[in-house]
């Protein structure tokens, strides 16, 4: 394990899921984290109630809300006066289809949009700004396998949020390396939370096994030591790459 003693790092969705993993490892592993959140207090209470206060912030912002956004920086940046690495991990995933009015497939799209990319992307310029003059900081984007292979059509505004979001990070790992700040994507595939388990019930839990090459579906543990060794430093001559977790349902 890595020793990440005195790293400050921002995680967003830390409340549950593949986010909530990724901050317990963290923590574990002896950073400051602070836990964004949003509906979802009490995950981000038993976070804190195992690790301590001392070493971890709650953050409430609706990532949906410009605003919120923006305050969710404004906080971060006030409280750990060092952030080193954020992990853009908050994210939704609704079904939409093309046979829906376009008003209602249109409103999927614009809220797809708006968190899991827009805002993505005012934090990307807010850390940029800030990271320049810290001459460093680490930006890690969770993607999706959706944004590199494609999906069936209820995920058509949540793939193209993914690609956009892929994009981004190739982009600011391009541009801004001579400052020392680096970019990452990592791209899992079903992994077992909230957001995919009703989909993978849907096809059906066997059939999602048979696309897999191996025997068993991805949890948020599978996916949380990789971001860890990202946060490490140990990978940074990778900036720019992107790494599937997808138990080898799709390879590159
Ligand atoms: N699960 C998969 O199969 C899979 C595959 C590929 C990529 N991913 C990506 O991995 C990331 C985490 O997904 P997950 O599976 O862990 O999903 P999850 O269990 O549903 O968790 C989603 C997280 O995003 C936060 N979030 C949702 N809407 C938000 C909003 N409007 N404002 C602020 N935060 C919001 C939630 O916060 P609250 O609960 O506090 O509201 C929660 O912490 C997402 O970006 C997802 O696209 C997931």
């Amino acid at each position: 394990m890595y020793d990440l003693t005195g790293k400050q790092i921002l995680v967003t969705g830390a409340s549950k899921g593949i986010g909530k993993a990724i901050a317990r490892q963290l923590l574990r592993q002896g950073a400051h984290i602070g836990l964004h959140y949003n509906r979802s207090a009490q995950g981000v209470e038993e976070l804190i109630e195992e690790f301590g206060a001392e070493r971890t912030l709650p953050i409430q912002a609706d990532l949906e809300e410009r605003k919120h956004t923006e305050a969710l920086f404004q906080v971060a940046l006030k409280q750990m006066k060092n952030i080193e690495s954020v992990v853009l991990n908050a994210g939704i995933f609704e079904p939409h289809f093309i046979d829906d009015p376009l008003d209602s497939w249109l409103k999927v799209w614009q809220r797809t949009i708006k968190i899991n990319l827009e805002s993505a992307g005012i934090l990307t310029k807010l850390f940029l700004e800030h990271f320049q003059k810290k001459k460093q900081g680490r930006l890690i984007y969770i993607s999706s396998r959706a944004a590199l292979r494609g999906e069936t059509e209820e995920y058509l505004a949540y793939a193209a949020s993914k690609g956009g979001l892929s994009s981004l990070a190739k982009t600011v790992a391009r541009s801004f390396g001579k400052y020392n700040i680096k970019a990452f994507v990592v791209a899992p595939g079903f992994i077992k939370t909230d957001m995919a388990m009703e989909a993978i019930s849907k096809i059906g839990e066997e059939k999602v096994l048979d696309e897999l090459a191996l025997n068993r579906l991805t949890t948020p543990e599978d996916i949380a030591p990789l971001v860890a060794l990202l946060c490490s430093g140990q990978l940074d001559h990778s900036t720019g790459t992107t790494i599937d977790i997808n138990a080898g349902s799709h390879i590159r």
